[in-house]
This record gives C-alpha cells, structure tokens and sequence, in this order.
C-alpha cells in the first residue's frame, strides 16, 4: 500500500519535473530598446508565442523621462528578424479614465491579436509606444518619435 503511493508519487514528480523542462527554458525577457530611455515590463500570453494563435501582451510602465502618453498613444506590436514577419498590431494606451498619463504615474495597457506568422528560429519582439501618423500608410510614430519601447530576443 504505502510502497504502491510512493511509487505514484514518484510518477508524479517526474512528470512535473519533464513539463517544467520547456517552460522556463525559453520565457522571453524584455529589457529596454536602444536609444530610447522609457520602458515597461512586459507578459505575453503565450510564453513562449506559439504560431497561429491567439497573443494576448500586457505591458505595466511608468514614465521618467517626463514625456506624456497622449490619447493618440498606441502600442506596436512588431515581430520580427531582418524584416517583419508579422503584420504590426496597434492597440491604443491610454483609457478613458485615465488620459493623458503624466510622467511617474504607473499605467497598464493589453492587447490581444491572432499571430499567425511562420516563426523564425531566431527573432524580436519590439514593443514601442508612439503616436500613430495617420497620413503614412506604414505605421510610423509622430516625428518619428518613441515615447517607450522595450524588446526581446528570442531563440527556439
Ligand atoms: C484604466 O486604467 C486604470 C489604471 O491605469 C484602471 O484602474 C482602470 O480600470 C482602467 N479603466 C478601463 C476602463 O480600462
Ligand atoms: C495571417 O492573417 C492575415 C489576416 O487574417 C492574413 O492576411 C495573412 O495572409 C495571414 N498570414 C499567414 C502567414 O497565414
Ligand atoms: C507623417 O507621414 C507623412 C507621410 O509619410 C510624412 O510626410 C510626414 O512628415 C509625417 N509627419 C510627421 C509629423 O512625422
């Protein structure tokens, strides 16, 4: 009986230690983006991404360079390696409670899109926040100008 339990429990632990394996090996990490002193931390769901299916970012900043998130603000999703390899997403960063978002007030924004690019073995996450120039048909900020931006490599 008691040998019978420690042999499940065994089982268990094994299949616990096998499932963990993969999931803490490829969890991306953000860190902030070249030239651009504001960031936020960033949790994609799922972790590691996984083509196609449904991505949901959730990024929690706060700004201390004393640049202000507008309501005109969005946050670009770009996957990439040399080039895109993904259509970028925008979702926008303030809300209607809480806009324009000053400097040193914390903020939290998410967005959800299918990916449905084909993968690289090597690739970036680049996660910017900007406004949108309506009148360029790619999706570029303002004057060129990021108000935020974090990134990650990533290797499968
Ligand atoms: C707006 O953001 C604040 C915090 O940043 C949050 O408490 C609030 O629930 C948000 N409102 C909506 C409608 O998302
Ligand atoms: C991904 O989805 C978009 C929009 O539905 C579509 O235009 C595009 O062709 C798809 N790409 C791939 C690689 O399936
Ligand atoms: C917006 O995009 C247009 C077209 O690409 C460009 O001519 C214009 O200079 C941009 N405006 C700003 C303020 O960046």
């Amino acid at each position: 009986m008691a040998r019978d339990f420690i042999f499940v429990f065994i089982l268990l632990v094994t299949f616990t230690i096998i499932n963990a394996i993969p999931f803490h090996k490829r969890t991306a990490f953000f860190g902030p983006c070249p030239n651009v002193e504001d960031t936020f931390s960033v949790k994609m769901d799922p972790d590691p991404l996984i083509s196609p299916h449904l991505t949901t970012i959730t990024i929690t900043g706060k700004e201390v360079s004393g640049l202000i998130i507008g309501p005109l603000a969005s946050l670009v999703v770009t996957i990439g390696a040399t080039g895109p390899v993904q259509t970028p997403s925008a979702f926008p960063v303030c809300n209607a409670t809480d806009c324009p978002i000053f400097s040193g007030t914390e903020y939290t924004t998410s967005g959800t899109f299918i990916l449905n690019a084909t993968l690289p073995k090597s690739y970036q996450v680049v996660l910017t926040i900007g406004n949108l120039n309506s009148s360029s048909p790619q999706m570029t900020f303002l004057h060129d100008q990021i108000l935020a931006c974090a990134l990650a490599t990533i290797e499968t």
